[in-house]
């Protein structure tokens, strides 16, 4: 059966480029991100290894490890990583999972049988540290995923998991953000003491919290 947000990301071990990694202990008390590939040696998946790895101070930054997977075996990733690194300009820098007996493709169900009988579709789980699943996304193998969404939704499941807050349309780090509507103005005021502004009684908008900026009127 489909993994749905908040269910609790299956545990697995499997061979990567980097040696056998268990995913509960790569990601720690951290978050993780698990991505699947179609296939090595493919032009698409090419480019986002490589902007994967440009983006590993980002994902550091953020305290998220990330676990690449392709259908193929460690040996075939191994030589495809020359490859990106000789088109894209940068090292593979994190582990990409070999699952030719598609282990982990069945677990995390990335083989959609009505898109391709083999080959995995651009699958993005995001695990928090309590391991739960915060944000699925799938892409179909014709289509480049934006990694750059990936690291905003992140910062969006960061900041909304230690406040009372969501984020609203197009939202960016640093952005205004929503005060939820289960708290009161009461609360809110004890909670966010920059202020805020009501557009309606369940649309009171507010800076970050954690940014520091102060809300003129509320
Ligand atoms: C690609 O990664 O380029 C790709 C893989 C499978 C089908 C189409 C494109």
């Amino acid at each position: 059966m489909a993994l749905r947000l908040g269910d609790t990301a299956p545990d697995f071990t499997a061979d990567t480029t980097s040696g056998t990694i268990n995913l509960y202990e790569y990601i720690g008390n951290g978050w993780g991100v698990l991505f699947s590939h179609p296939k090595d040696f493919t032009p698409v998946c090419t480019t986002e290894l490589g902007e994967v790895a440009k983006l590993k101070g980002e994902f550091e930054k953020r305290d998220v490890k990330v676990l690449g997977l392709s259908v193929d075996p460690v040996d075939s990733h191994k030589g495809w990583a020359d490859d990106i690194e000789e088109t894209q300009g940068v090292k593979l820098n994190f582990p990409v999972i070999a699952d030719p007996d598609r282990k982990v493709s069945d677990l995390y169900d990335m083989i959609h049988p009505n898109a391709s009988d083999t080959f995995t579709v651009r699958s993005v789980f995001v695990i928090g540290p309590d391991k739960k699943i915060k944000l699925t996304i799938t892409y179909p193998a014709s289509t480049g995923r934006n990694f750059d969404e990936i690291l905003r939704v992140i910062d969006s499941l960061q900041l909304t998991a230690n406040y009372s807050v969501a984020t609203p349309v197009n939202w960016k780090d640093g952005d205004d953000v929503i005060i939820v509507p289960a708290i009161s103005d009461e609360q809110a005021k004890e909670k966010f003491p920059a202020g805020w502004k009501t557009l309606k009684p369940y649309l009171r908008v507010t800076p970050q919290p954690n940014k520091g900026k102060k809300q003129a009127g509320s």
